[in-house]
């Protein structure tokens, strides 16, 4: 099921115009990260994926939806959200209770629904504390439980807006592990992130926005053209940095390509 973007506009009530003529087809199965500076758009745009904004102008289809003909309710079915608040979709009075919510809606039996929540407590690491409230929990541990809710709900597309926001070494490692799961599964994984070396190591495609339009959309390589890191008032990946430092003519941005450029050097 692919994703068409035609034409994007969107401008919010107090008259900011967030998205300008958006173009877009992102098909089923890919993984992508949008890139950008605070305002850029980023939240506006996957906001539109799952119909919590309609397009001022243009169209946005899920498969053969479009999102003005479709509820939030039929379009969950579709993609699954993780808001850069979690605070804004955690109501319920257990992690387990707030992970069942989305399956129990699709009125699954009893049987599958345990069976998604025990997956889901898996794989975000929250054995521990599937019985506590979410709201005496950390920030970060916040995080998981709404990025489990969407586990749970086992759509063919998930969006995720800044993920990476609180984690520490650990929680990268185990997101990374979970968007390897979610590939794996063939679903389509959309993210936002202000963590650039995360970006590059972990998507192969990357989509950086600025003044809300797509200034660039590729792999890590687009990160190259210094116009492109001006306009969205990117850094260079680290280790994009370290390898200009060392006045390499080659721009690793993963681990495993600078260690292969760095044997290369050695001859
Ligand atoms: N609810 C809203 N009402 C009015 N304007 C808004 C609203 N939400 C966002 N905006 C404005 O729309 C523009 C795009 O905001 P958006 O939140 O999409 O950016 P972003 O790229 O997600 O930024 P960040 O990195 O800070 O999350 C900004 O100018 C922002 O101030
Ligand atoms: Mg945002």
């Amino acid at each position: 099921m692919n994703i068409q973007i035609s034409n994007l506009d969107f401008t919010y009530p107090n008259g900011v115009h967030a998205l300008q003529r958006v173009s877009l087809e992102i098909r089923a199965g890919s993984r992508i990260v949008l890139l950008g500076q605070n305002g850029a758009g980023k939240t506006t745009l996957v906001k539109h994926l799952n119909g919590l904004l309609k397009p001022s102008r243009g169209d946005v289809l899920i498969g053969d939806w479009n999102t003005r003909e479709h509820s939030i309710a039929q379009l969950a079915r579709r993609v699954g959200f993780v808001f850069q608040n979690p605070d804004d979709q955690l109501f319920k009075t257990s992690v387990q209770d707030e992970i069942a919510f989305g399956p129990t809606n699709l009125k699954l039996d009893a049987a599958e629904i345990s069976k998604r929540v025990a997956l889901a407590i898996e794989w975000c690491g929250l054995e521990n504390v599937r019985d506590a409230h979410p709201y005496d929990l950390a920030p970060w541990q916040r995080r998981w439980v709404a990025i489990a809710s969407v586990v749970a709900m086992q759509t063919p597309m998930v969006v995720l807006d800044e993920p990476t926001t609180g984690q520490d070494a650990f929680g990268l490692a185990r997101l990374a592990a979970l968007l390897d799961e979610w590939t794996r599964a063939g679903v389509t994984v959309i993210a936002v992130t202000h963590d650039i070396d995360f970006a590059v190591e972990q998507f192969p495609e990357l989509l950086v926005m600025a003044q809300g339009q797509v200034i660039a959309r590729g792999d890590a390589s687009v990160l190259e053209d210094e116009s492109v890191l001006e306009r969205a008032a990117l850094d260079a990946p680290q280790l994009m940095r370290l390898a200009r430092g060392l006045g390499w003519q080659e721009t690793p941005v993963t681990v495993e390509n600078f260690y292969d450029v760095l044997e290369s050097h050695r001859g």
